[in-house]
């Protein structure tokens, strides 16, 4: 039978390729064990697929490259700052513009701005480089979102919704006047890249203004968030992407931007404001920490891409094929028996990682162990989102256990295929088949912070791997998390089940 409906295929044709290495298993044997088992640390030449991540990994178009060789590299007032400073006012809303060299040096100025020592900064869902510049400023983190944002099996199609009664909770308990802001986060990066509803925004920002509380939007994939809108949420069908992204910026007062994501361009960000006086004091800080407030770390043709990628990244079409590839990608996965975060988010899909290895403890580092696994079966490289990126308790100094243990395979925006995402699928299906020889890990080297990024690792011997402790898991690194190690397996167990 004929299908009835027309197949979503890429909106663009190649124009250049970039040869892949291909190598084989006891290459990247020795190619892993080299890079202590750290995906990170792993040379990129050595990578067949390389899905650690969507940030600054997007082929740009012949329009943005074209748009480089109009590069004004002015140490002051370059034409492309304006360019991309009436992109974003067009777009997104926000009057005052302060480019950064990623999303991080936004974090870092608004941190800097809004938080004094001792403040509460709630979030839905915290992401590494917010969390860090938050802390860095003397605040403490406070997770806001709805509790289904934490269980990988909750198909709720808003799971980056803030909990307003979490919210109202935290200013009950610590007062508004600690509370300068909430960082909202589109398409909830930790969670699995969930989208939160204009419906809950609209409320949470209706309190939050009742309470003299400003609302930061973490705008990293405010575009991805918007089309899960427009396909999920009642009466936004007939909206154009456009549009609703607008909407979702007015009930905010700024935003934090890389645009090395949604934006399409390998290098960039920025910081949007409303308020004349604190971008005035922003662009002190940019100009101190990034550069000029016309350039705030960013070359002049960077900019001038960076302003065309927002033209771009809004059309409708372009994200039913970029949101459609990493949803192909899922489906695959799905027909070999893997577990995964549901619903499927804009940018990734997200490994269970906890639920295909249940004979490694957290203390074994479950995710980073199948993504060093997956590596070395088809070359495919992907990034731990679990215990290891989740770090220390500043003040207990253990681990920060997340209940969500996870691998994460990022698409880029317009680079690989889907015959790409059959090899992907089909390595995850042969670490499945074989997940029981797949042995955890000890940590030897640890940063203080960030540690996921640069941590080294060791392969627990095999004899220890397969031979779990019964009852109490983690002995392996010491058995002071013993009670938390126990939730751990019951709640494997439970989705086992
Ligand atoms: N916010 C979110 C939600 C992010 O995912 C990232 C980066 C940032 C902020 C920081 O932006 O990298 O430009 O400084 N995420 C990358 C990732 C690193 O792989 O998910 P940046």
């Amino acid at each position: 039978m004929l299908k009835k409906k027309m197949p979503v295929a890429e909106p663009y044709k190649i124009k250049m390729v970039e040869p892949l290495m291909m190598s084989n298993r006891d290459y990247r044997k020795k190619a892993i064990k080299n890079a202590h088992y750290n995906t990170f640390l792993l040379q990129s030449q050595d990578v067949y697929i390389d899905l650690l991540t969507d940030s600054g990994t997007a082929a740009m178009s012949e329009y943005q490259w074209a748009g480089m060789m109009l590069g004004d590299e002015a140490y002051a007032g370059s034409k492309n700052f304006y360019v991309l400073e009436e992109a974003v006012q067009k777009y997104y809303g926000y009057e005052f513009v302060l480019p950064t060299h990623q999303g991080r040096g936004a974090e870092h100025i608004i941190s800097k701005l809004l938080i004094k020592p001792g403040d509460y900064v709630p979030g839905n869902m915290y992401f590494t480089t917010t969390r860090a510049h938050q802390e860095l400023a003397g605040g403490t983190f406070v997770d806001v979102i709805i509790d289904e944002a934490h269980d990988a099996m909750s198909v709720h199609p808003f799971k980056g919704n803030v909990d307003l009664e979490k919210l109202q909770s935290l200013v009950d308990r610590v007062g508004k006047e600690r509370v300068p802001y909430l960082n909202f986060q589109a398409c909830v990066n930790m969670a699995g890249g969930q989208p939160f509803s204009l419906a809950n925004l609209k409320s949470v920002s209706a309190y939050c203004r009742s309470q003299g509380i400003k609302i930061i939007l973490d705008a990293t994939r405010c575009l991805e968030n918007a089309w899960f809108i427009k396909k999920k949420e009642p009466g936004y069908d007939c909206h154009s992407i456009a549009q609703i992204l607008m909407e979702i910026c007015s009930y905010t007062d700024g935003c934090t931007m890389s645009g090395k994501k949604d934006l399409l361009v390998n290098i960039g960000g920025f910081l949007g404001l409303r308020d004349s006086q604190l971008y005035e004091k922003a662009c002190e800080f940019g100009t101190l920490f990034e550069g000029l407030h016309t350039y705030g770390g960013m070359a002049g043709r960077d900019m001038e891409a960076m302003a065309r990628g927002i033209e771009e990244a809004v059309k409708e079409e372009h994200l039913d094929q970029r949101i459609g590839q990493v949803h192909y990608l899922a489906d695959r996965i799905q027909e070999y028996g893997v577990p995964i975060v549901l619903p499927v988010g804009g940018h990734a899909v997200y490994i269970d990682a906890a639920a295909m290895l249940p004979h490694l403890s957290q203390d074994q580092f479950p995710a980073q162990s199948l993504a060093a696994a997956l590596y070395v079966e088809t070359g495919v490289r992907a990034m731990e989102r679990g215990v290891v990126s989740a770090g220390r308790d500043k003040t207990s100094g253990e681990h920060n256990y997340p209940k969500l243990e996870l691998v994460r395979l990022t698409v880029p925006r317009r680079v690989y295929t889907n015959s790409h995402m059959d090899v992907v699928a089909y390595g995850v299906g042969e670490c499945l088949e074989r997940r029981n020889k797949i042995s955890g890990l000890n940590m030897t080297f640890e940063p203080e912070n960030m540690r996921f990024f640069q941590a080294r690792f060791d392969l627990i011997s095999k004899k220890k791997t397969e031979k779990p402790q019964t009852g109490v898991r983690g002995q392996i690194c010491g058995n002071s998390q013993s009670t938390t190690n126990n939730r751990y397996a019951d709640q494997i167990k439970e989705r086992l089940r």
